[in-house]
């Protein structure tokens, strides 16, 4: 018998019952930031959580941690931007758990880079991840929304996409395009009792804001905070509470929109 908690499982999902019991919440870039802490919110109010992420160990671990706390939860190795890895995932979970009612997709990589500097594999990586990574997502856990006429879609763009921000144009080029897709969708998939909303994070104090302050591309905390309305950075609980919001019953007459969770930093 396989754990609960590893990519193997396959146990059977006759068991669940949505409406009482939570529903199942697919996470991607679910080990770090604010995947993790949107696989937190999910599990502490009873989802069950497949933790899709490119660092397999890492989805292990907070699924781990998520059963620890007595959560259902599951942690799988997945590369966004390659869809056999993302259907074949996608099987296990519907496998383990039964089939899918909440998707985020908060994977995502960042770039910095000059206009004219941004080579063809660097557009070609964000591109791959940040929208075709979402795509290949939406496309391949939404045919199970659509079965039950029921299902919450929160895609993850930037504030950059909003604004603009220079040297990282592939970036907010498609972080844009999944702004684009989100309304595109919410209309698409309505009728079907589907709402597919989308996040602009800004300023977030994440492992990957930390990182892009490491290598000198962003101002610290402390700086940045100072140009936040609100006066502080955001944390990946602000983006889970406004994240889970948007994928609960509440919700349902709530699609297309582009949620600022961002300090007042864009209004
Ligand atoms: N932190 C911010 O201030 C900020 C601002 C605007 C937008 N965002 C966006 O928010 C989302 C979450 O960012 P975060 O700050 O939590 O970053 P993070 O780096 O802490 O987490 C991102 C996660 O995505 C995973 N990932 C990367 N490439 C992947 C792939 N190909 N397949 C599967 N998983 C992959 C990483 O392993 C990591 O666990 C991203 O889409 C990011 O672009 C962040």
């Amino acid at each position: 018998m396989t754990s609960p908690h590893t990519r193997d499982d396959s146990a059977p999902s006759s068991t669940r019952s949505p409406h009482t019991r939570g529903r199942v919440a697919v996470v991607t870039g679910g080990a770090s930031g604010m995947g993790l802490s949107i696989c937190r919110q999910f599990a502490a109010t009873g989802h069950t959580v497949a933790v899709l992420d490119l660092d397999g160990e890492a989805a292990l671990r907070v699924a781990d941690e998520l059963v620890a706390d007595g959560a259902t939860a599951c942690g799988y190795d997945v590369d966004v931007a390659d869809r056999p890895v993302v259907d074949d995932a996608l099987g296990k979970v519907r496998a383990a758990f039964g089939s899918i009612d909440i998707l985020v997709t908060s994977a995502g990589v960042v770039a910095f880079d000059t206009f004219t500097d941004i080579s063809e594999d660097s557009w070609n990586k964000v591109l791959a991840v940040n929208l075709t990574g979402t795509f290949n997502c939406v496309q391949a856990a939404i045919p199970d929304m659509v079965e039950q006429r029921w299902g919450r879609i929160v895609t993850i763009s930037s504030s950059s996409a909003q604004r603009g921000s220079p040297r990282m144009i592939h970036y907010t080029a498609s972080k844009g395009g999944v702004i684009a897709m989100t309304k595109g969708l919410a209309r698409e998939y309505a009728p079907f009792g589907i709402t597919v909303n989308n996040i602009p994070p800004s300023a977030i104090d994440t492992p990957m804001s930390r990182s892009s302050q490491a290598a000198g591309h962003y101002a610290d905390n402390d700086t940045l905070s100072k140009s936040v309305p609100i006066g502080r950075m955001g944390t990946g609980e602000d983006i889970a509470a406004a994240c889970c919001f948007l994928c609960s019953d509440a919700a349902g007459f709530i699609t297309g929109q582009v949620l600022g969770v961002n300090g007042g930093t864009v209004i």
